[in-house]
């Protein structure tokens, strides 16, 4: 079993893994990190498994586009695409609401537009986390208007407390209550370089 890493001072975790040099006495900027979740071995594990997952449900002769949901599913995108055992191509979309950040207003706007034409290829939308699922029922609609010959979902943490439109083909994790950082995911902007995801 592996290195052991110094622990930080205040930190509670029933992670064998603690925070290495992340963070500093475990704050970053305003916020401090109260627990770890799901530990950067843990992610990696259901990572390669998600990546195997995809590549039974599609043939080696597919014609697949996994599209990153910026920016939160940098790391994910990043991890899974190199699970995934045949040729895919890779872009990403970065969708804002508008107005007010804290309050989602339930109205999604493409900041950044694929590249990549979506017409009769299989495309996976992959997002960090679904949360009360307004994105995920704003944008597939954007995204099926591109005459996509199939349309699927990959997220890697499910709140489990959306009103979805729309079936999550693939879930990383069923997550908790509570607001996650790390592994991609902010907490205004901060956090996301964390290999582990924690909560605040
Ligand atoms: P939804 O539209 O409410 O499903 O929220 C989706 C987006 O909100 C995600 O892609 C995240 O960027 C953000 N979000 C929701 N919950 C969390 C969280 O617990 N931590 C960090 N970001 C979150
Ligand atoms: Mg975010």
């Amino acid at each position: 079993m592996g290195r052991s890493h110094p622990s930080i001072p205040g930190l509670p975790s029933d992670r064998k893994e603690a925070p290495l040099a992340h963070i500093w006495n475990g704050q970053l900027g305003a916020r401090q990190l109260r627990r770890i979740v799901y530990s950067a071995d843990e992610i990696q594990h259901r990572v390669a498994e998600m990546g195997t997952e995809i590549g039974e449900a599609y043939g080696p002769r597919s014609d697949v586009l996994v599209l990153g949901m910026l920016k939160g599913s940098f790391i994910f995108v990043a991890d899974l695409v190199r699970r995934i055992p045949f040729p895919i191509h890779v872009d990403f979309l970065l969708a804002s609401s508008y107005g007010n950040d804290r309050v989602s207003s339930g109205k999604v706007r493409l900041m950044y537009n694929p590249e990549a034409s979506m017409k009769g290829r299989h495309v996976i939308l992959v997002e960090d986390i679904v949360d009360s699922g307004t994105t995920i029922n704003r944008l597939m609609p954007l995204l099926q208007e591109r005459g996509p010959a199939s349309l699927e979902i990959c997220t890697l943490l499910h709140k489990r407390i959306a009103r979805l439109d729309w079936n999550v083909r693939w879930v990383g994790f069923d997550a908790p209550a509570e607001f996650l950082v790390g592994y991609g995911l902010d907490y205004a902007e901060d956090f996301r370089h964390l290999p582990y995801i924690g909560s605040i």
